[in-house]
C-alpha cells in the first residue's frame, strides 16, 4: 500500500470523527461468567460458522478499508467487527504506548492525556507509576470505545540511536519487562485488551519491514524475550503483537521458533498473536507458523488473511482445527480480559482530564535525570531576579516523539511541523505539547523576570543570557517511528547555541528535550543538565518543579548515554546504504519505488553482542560511558550499610540505605550480581532494584529476591534455564559499574523450564 495515500485517506475518515458506530456487542450471555475463560471460549468457537470464525482473524486499517457494505469505523488504527448474537464485541484499536493515540489529528479535536514518553517512565524505576499510566490510558480508552490497546512496548535499547527507543522501556530485561507489565496490568485493569509488542527484536527503525534481525537464540532469551516473558508473566496482555522484521531468517510474524516453540509452547501463552501493521508476508506460512490475526490487513502487498486465508482452509491448505486454534485464542483474550462481559459503552463518556494531568506530571516528575548539577546550580532559589529560557519551544511546549504513538494531548499542539520526506512522513508530524516551562517557571518564581529567546541566533541568545541569575537552554532532539536518525548530535547548530550561552553565562542548565542520549560535547562546559526526555503534557510544570526544589530528582538512567557513537555496538543505523539507494531511485521518478518496505532491499543486522546489551556491552569493552545506566544525581545523597546475603537455592538480600543529606528525596538501590551467559561472557546484571522515599537522617532495609532467570544462562539444548552452582559475586551500587557495598553469595544448581 502506498504510504502517501495515507494522508489523503486519513483526512477522509477524519470526517467520520464523532460519528460513535454502534457497540455491536450485545450482553454477554448470562451465567457464562462462572465458566473459566477458556472453556467459553472453547464453547463460543464451537457454535461458530467459518463465515464468523473468518472474520475475526483480519482487522480493517480503517483510514484505508473499504468493506462492503460499509460499515462505521472510528478513524483509528484498526476494527474487526464482532459477532452480536454471541456477545462477541466489535474491536476497536487504537494505539496507546503513551495515551489514546490520533496521530496527525485523525480524528479532529479528540484530545486525550500525554503521559511521557515510556523512557522516561522507566526512568522512574517505580513500577507503580508504570501500572497508574497503564490505568489511566485504559480509563480513557474505554471512555472513548476502544477496547483493544496496542501498548506495551518493550523492544530493548540495544542501539542508543534508534528512533523508537522512547516508546521503550531502556535496555536491561528486568527493568523493562516489570514495566511493562505493570503498565499492561493498568491498561488492562479497565476490562480491555492491552498487546505487548514488537515480538521481537525490532530493534532499529530503519528497513524494519525487510531487515533480517540476527542473534544466537539463547542470546535472545536471556534479554529481548526475558523482557517479554517477564512481562506477560506480570501483565498477563490478551494479545501479542509480532514485529515488522525477521529473526534469523523468517518474518517475525511467521516464525515458528518466535511464535510457536517460544511463545505458545515453551511459555504456555493462551492470548493470541496478531500482527504488526502491514507485518504479514503470507497466508498458509504465517498461519501454520503461530499468526493468529492480521492486523490492518489494507497495508499488507496483499490481504492474506481475507479471502486467500478461506480459499485456503477450504482447500484443506490451513487445516480447520488450526483456524478454531486462532478464533480461540482470540475469543480467549477478550473474554480473559473481563472485556466479554464488560463491553465498552456505546458512545464517548466523559474523562476527567485534570486528575489523569497528575498522573501524566507524576510520572513526568519521577522519570526527569538530573545529569550533572556542578556546584549544587540546582536548585535554583524562587528569589532569582531574572531567569532567561532559551530555545526548544520552551515559551509555549515540550517535544514529543512522533509515530504511532502520537498523542493529541489535552490543551492541543502549540507547534506542529509537518515532514516533507522520510518513511515516517505520512503519519507524523514534529509535536509540540502545550505545556509551557516559560509559564510554569513564572509561577513559581512569580517575583522574577522570566524571559524567552528563540535561540536560532548563537550570539544573540549569549547576549540575552549575560548577567541573569539562570540560563536555561531547552535543547530538543525529535525522534519518531519509521525513521533512525543518521547523527545522534543535536540538530540546528545547537552544540554552538549551548557553548554561546555557556560562554556568557556561568550559570547555564541545559534541559535536554529526547527520545535518549544525545551527543554532548559541551558537557564539561556546562554546570549542571537535565534529562527531559519528552516529558508529556505537563512537562513544563515537571521541569519546573525539579528547577526549584519543589521535586528532588529522583529519575535514573535506563539506558546507557555514550560519550560517542564509536562506544557503541553499531555506530549508526545499519541498511542505510540500501534506504539512500531506494530513496535515489524514488527521487529519479522510480514509481515501483513504495509499500511498507519503501523500496528497501532486505539486509542482515547482527547482534554479536548477543545478551550484553547495553551497560553489559561496556563492561565487556572497559568502555567508560558519558552516563552509565542507573544513574542520576539528586539534591540530597544516599548512603548504603549493612549488607546481608540468604543463598543457597534462592537468592536474597537486605541492606540500609540511608539519607545522609540535607533534603527529603528518593533513591533507587540497585543489586547486580555478576553471571555468566550461554556464550561464556561474564557480566554484572541488573538483579534486583526499589525506589524508598526517604527523610533527611532516615534509615530504611531495603530486601531484594532475585528471579533466577535474571542471572542464569539459558541452555538451548536442554530448552530451559540453567543456574550454574557457585560463587557469584554481588554489588549493590547507584548505577552500573558501581560498587557501593560488594559481597558473595554461594549459589545451587536450579534448572527452570524455559
Ligand atoms: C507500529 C505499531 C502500531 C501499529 C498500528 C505500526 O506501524 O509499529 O506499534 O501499533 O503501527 O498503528
Amino acid at each position: 500500500m502506498k504510504k502517501t495515500a495515507l494522508i489523503a485517506a486519513l483526512m477522509i475518515a477524519s470526517s467520520l470523527t464523532g460519528v460513535a458506530a454502534a457497540q455491536t456487542a450485545a450482553s454477554a450471555p448470562a451465567a457464562a461468567t462462572a465458566q473459566s475463560a477458556q472453556a467459553r471460549a472453547d464453547a463460543l468457537v464451537k457454535q461458530m460458522t467459518l463465515d464468523e470464525k473468518l472474520q475475526l482473524i483480519h482487522g480493517y486499517f480503517p483510514p484505508l478499508a473499504k468493506p462492503v457494505p460499509p460499515i462505521a469505523m472510528i478513524p483509528s488504527a484498526g476494527h474487526i467487527p464482532g459477532i452480536p448474537r454471541l456477545g462477541i464485541p466489535t474491536l476497536r484499536e487504537s494505539d496507546a504506548s503513551l495515551g489514546v493515540a490520533n496521530q496527525v489529528e485523525q480524528r479532529k479535536g479528540d484530545v486525550a492525556t500525554a503521559l511521557p514518553a515510556s523512557i522516561a517512565t522507566a526512568a522512574t524505576f517505580n513500577p507503580k507509576l508504570a501500572y497508574e499510566g497503564g490505568a489511566m490510558i485504559g480509563a480513557e480508552a474505554r471512555a472513548k470505545t476502544f477496547n483493544i490497546l496496542l501498548a506495551g512496548g518493550v523492544n530493548l535499547t540495544r542501539d542508543p540511536w534508534n528512533g523508537r527507543n522512547f516508546e521503550y522501556l531502556g535496555e536491561d530485561p528486568l527493568l523493562a519487562g516489570t514495566m511493562v507489565g505493570e503498565h499492561i496490568k493498568g491498561v488492562q485493569s479497565n476490562h480491555i485488551v492491552s498487546t505487548i509488542k514488537h515480538f521481537a527484536l525490532n530493534s532499529q527503525e530503519t528497513g524494519r519491514n525487510v531487515l533480517d534481525a540476527r542473534i544466537d537464540k539463547a542470546a535472545l532469551r536471556e534479554s529481548d524475550l526475558l523482557a517479554f516473558q517477564l512481562g506477560i508473566e506480570i501483565g498477563q496482555p490478551a494479545s501479542v503483537m509480532c514485529a515488522y522484521n525477521k529473526v534469523n531468517g523468517d518474518y517475525a510474524c511467521e516464525n515458528d521458533w518466535l511464535l510457536n516453540t517460544v511463545l505458545k509452547q515453551d511459555w504456555a501463552y493462551k492470548g493470541w498473536v496478531m500482527s504488526d501493521w502491514g507485518a504479514v508476508h503470507s497466508t498458509e506460512k504465517a498461519a501454520i507458523k503461530g499468526l493468529d490475526q492480521d492486523s490492518g490487513q489494507e497495508l499488507d502487498d496483499q490481504m492474506f488473511f481475507d479471502t486467500k486465508f478461506a480459499d485456503a482452509v477450504k482447500a484443506g491448505r490451513i487445516p480447520m482445527s488450526r483456524l478454531d486454534d486462532m478464533v480461540r485464542r482470540i475469543v480467549f483474550g477478550v473474554i480473559d480480559s473481563g472485556l466479554m462481559d464488560q463491553a465498552v459503552p456505546d458512545s464517548a463518556q466523559p474523562i476527567d482530564y485534570a486528575a489523569h494531568a497528575l498522573v501524566a506530571q507524576k510520572a513526568a516528575e519521577e522519570g526527569i535525570v538530573l545529569l550533572k548539577n556542578d556546584g549544587n546550580l540546582l536548585p535554583l532559589a524562587k528569589t532569582a531576579k531574572t531567569i532567561v529560557l532559551i530555545g526548544a519551544h520552551a515559551d509555549v511546549g515540550v517535544l514529543s516523539g512522533g509515530g504511532s504513538s502520537q498523542v493529541r494531548s489535552v490543551g492541543g499542539a502549540p507547534v506542529e511541523i509537518p515532514l516533507t520526506k522520510g518513511a515516517a512522513a505520512s503519519f507524523a508530524r514534529i509535536t509540540w505539547h502545550a505545556s509551557s516551562p516559560l509559564k510554569a517557571i513564572q509561577a513559581l518564581a512569580p517575583n522574577a523576570k522570566v524571559t524567552y529567546i528563540d535561540g536560532s541566533d548563537p550570539k544573540a541568545a549569549a547576549a540575552a543570557a549575560q548577567g541573569a541569575d539562570m540560563a536555561i537552554v531547552f535543547a530538543w532532539a525529535w525522534r519518531t517511528e519509521a525513521q533512525d536518525p543518521e547523527s545522534m548530535a543535536l540538530p540546528d547548530n545547537q552544540d554552538a547555541l549551548i557553548d554561546a550561552v555557556a560562554g556568557a553565562n556561568r550559570k547555564t542548565l541545559v534541559v535536554v528535550e529526547a527520545g535518549g542520549p544525545v551527543l554532548m560535547p559541551w558537557v564539561s562546559r556546562v554546570p549542571a543538565i537535565l534529562q527531559a526526555w519528552y516529558p508529556g503534557q505537563r512537562g513544563g510544570e515537571a521541569i519546573a518543579n525539579i528547577l526549584f526544589g519543589d521535586v528532588d530528582p529522583s529519575g535514573r538512567l535506563p539506558i546507557t548515554f555514550p560519550v560517542g557513537v564509536d562506544q557503541a555496538p553499531r555506530p549508526e543505523p545499519m541498511g542505510l546504504a540500501e534506504l539512500h539507494a531506494a530513496e535515489a531511485r524514488r527521487d529519479a521518478g522510480d514509481k515501483t519505488v513504495y509499500g511498507m518496505s519503501g523500496g528497501v532491499a532486505s539486509f542482515p543486522v547482527d547482534y554479536p553482542e548477543g545478551a550484553d546489551v547495553g551497560y553489559r556491552w561496556y563492561a565487556a569493552k572497559n568502555a567508560k560511558p558519558l552516563f552509565p545506566f542507573g544513574y542520576g544525581l539528586t539534591y540530597t545523597s544516599f548512603h548504603y550499610a549493612n549488607l546481608k546475603v540468604a543463598d543457597g537455592t534462592k537468592l536474597s538480600v537486605s541492606f540500609d540505605v540511608t539519607n545522609s543529606g540535607q533534603r527529603a528525596g528518593a533513591d533507587v538501590p540497585q543489586l547486580y550480581v555478576e553471571a555468566k551467559s550461554a556464550a561464556g561472557t561474564k557480566a554484572y546484571r541488573l538483579a534486583g532494584f526499589e525506589k524508598v522515599w526517604l527523610k533527611p537522617g532516615e534509615t530504611r532495609q531495603v530486601s531484594l529476591t532475585v528471579d533466577p532467570r535474571v542471572i542464569a544462562r539459558f541452555d538451548e539444548a536442554k530448552s530451559g534455564w540453567a543456574l550454574d552452582a557457585g560463587n557469584y559475586k554481588l554489588r549493590i551500587g547507584h548505577f552500573a559499574g558501581d560498587a557501593a557495598l560488594t559481597g558473595s553469595a554461594r549459589l545451587d544448581a536450579v534448572a527452570l523450564k524455559p
